[in-house]
């Protein structure tokens, strides 16, 4: 990956405790993801990934140390709406999409967040659904599909508003092997093909490996895998 690209995200030196200091999670935790890049964060469970997710994408907030992300501080809770809604996708481990509506449905729900034109929707919808396979399924309900379908159902929403970052926290987590497998394949395609950076959390070193580069989450500490 050339150093010459742009940095998407820098955490440097966070700290974050739980239940009023009694649970100590990220202990000076630090890391940078460059434009285009696929990073992952392996590590143990309960070592901090999905916390340092939530960081990246203000979803928390940490103790102390320092945010960067695509050129917003997502400590601050004006740059927070504008980060979720233009700059950054997630993928979670179980695909929160609205079980009893549809695909498409689902999938105009953060179109309407920024308010794109029906029409742009409409084509964007089925461009994306066609590059995921799941174009046949746009009309069926979420509660309809299996759980491959349904990530990549995820996947979709996650891209809506082209963002430049997607943030997936274990998202092969729920699905069996082959279709984890595959899953994960279509990510790193999408986010190649698109140039998008993606930060993946996983404990499953054969992932880790398959991204561009792999940190290793440990003792409160991001450090090269
Ligand atoms: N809201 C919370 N309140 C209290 N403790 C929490 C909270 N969120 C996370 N923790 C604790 O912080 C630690 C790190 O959790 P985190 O979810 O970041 O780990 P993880 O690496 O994502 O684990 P996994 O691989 O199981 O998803 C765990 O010990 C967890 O119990
Ligand atoms: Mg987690």
């Amino acid at each position: 990956m050339s150093e010459a690209r742009e940095i998407l995200v820098t955490v440097q030196e966070v700290w974050k405790a739980y239940d009023e200091g009694r649970v100590p999670v990220l202990q000076g935790a630090s890391l940078e993801v460059r434009a285009g890049e696929m990073v992952a964060l392996w590590g143990a469970s309960g070592s901090g990934k999905s916390t340092l997710l939530h960081l990246i994408g203000g979803l928390d907030v940490p103790d102390r140390g320092e945010l960067h992300v695509c050129g917003h501080d997502p400590r601050r809770e004006s740059d927070r709406l504008e980060l979720r809604r233009r700059h950054l996708g997630f993928v979670f481990q179980l695909h929160n999409l609205i079980a009893d509506l549809t695909v498409e449905e689902n999938l105009r729900v953060p179109a309407l967040a920024v308010g794109r034109p029906t029409a742009q929707t409409t084509a964007r919808i089925r461009t994306l659904a066609e590059q995921v396979g799941i174009a046949h399924r746009l009309k069926h309900r979420i509660q309809d599909l299996s759980g491959g379908e349904r990530q990549r159902v995820a996947i979709c929403r996650a891209l809506m508003n082209e963002p430049r970052l997607l943030l997936a926290d274990e998202p092969t987590g729920s699905l069996d092997e082959a279709t984890g497998d595959l899953i994960f394949s279509l990510l790193k395609e999408l986010a190649v093909r698109n140039g998008i950076a993606v930060v993946l959390a996983t404990h499953e070193r054969r992932f880790a490996e398959a991204c561009h580069r792999w940190l290793r989450v440990r003792n409160g500490k991001v450090s090269d895998a």
